[in-house]
């Protein structure tokens, strides 16, 4: 069923980039942790926590006091590192469900590879209790509480979002190759002048 239409102010703190980049990915990111019941304590992987989805999810599982690894290529460690993650394992090197650590949350914020090898991988780096959660694990209903939410920890400065680059209106087209690469870097923006 699609989300009713939810409205809130803009984060007095942000800028309006900023603002539109918030609202889908950040309440999306709130919806997948609260149904994965993260808690303080809870050691969580976050599995392509550079992207849009991940950006968001890092912090929140860390204002939730989560013990946080996320999961992302070379070129985004220090990224994810900045957002307040425990720990960073880079996926080029190495396979995060073939260490020897143990979570209680693995969140698969890249989604795409649900029903693939990642997912099966996945049980061998669970606790006993430890619940697997994809972001493609349908079409979440998101209420307007989860958008205040979303604003009071943005105003408060405990979230901020990524983008990682914005486009002209006139180069829609490159931006939209660009996040059909599956490489962005937490969320593009569209700038209409
Ligand atoms: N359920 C819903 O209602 C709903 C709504 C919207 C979106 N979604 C889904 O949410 C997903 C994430 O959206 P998004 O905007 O966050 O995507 P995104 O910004 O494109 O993020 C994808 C992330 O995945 C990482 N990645 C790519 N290949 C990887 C691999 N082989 N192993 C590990 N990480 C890899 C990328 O990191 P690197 O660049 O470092 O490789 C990137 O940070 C999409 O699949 C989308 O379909 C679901």
């Amino acid at each position: 069923m699609p989300n009713d239409c939810i409205i809130a102010l803009k984060p007095s703190n942000l800028t309006y980039d900023e603002a539109a980049a918030s609202p889908t990915r950040g309440t999306l990111a709130l919806y997948f942790l609260k149904n994965g019941n993260v808690q303080r304590g809870h050691k969580i992987l976050i599995y392509g926590a550079s992207g849009g989805v991940g950006t968001f999810a890092v912090q929140i599982a860390k204002h939730f006091g989560a013990n946080v690894t996320g999961v992302c290529s070379t070129s985004n460690l220090e990224l994810v590192k900045s957002l307040g993650a425990d720990k960073v394992i880079d996926y080029t090197k190495d396979d995060p469900t073939k260490s020897t650590e143990h979570y209680d949350l693995i969140f698969d914020a890249v989604g795409k590879r649900k029903s693939s090898e990642f997912k099966s991988q996945c049980k061998k780096a669970l606790t006993e209790n430890g619940k697997y959660i994809s972001v493609d694990d349908g079409t979440p209903k998101i209420g307007i509480d989860s958008l205040l939410l979303l604003k009071e920890l943005i105003e408060t400065g405990k979230i901020k979002p990524v983008i990682g680059k914005s486009y002209p209106l006139d180069q829609i087209v490159e931006a939209h190759k660009h996040v059909d690469s599956g490489h962005k870097t937490g969320n593009l923006t569209i700038t209409i002048k």
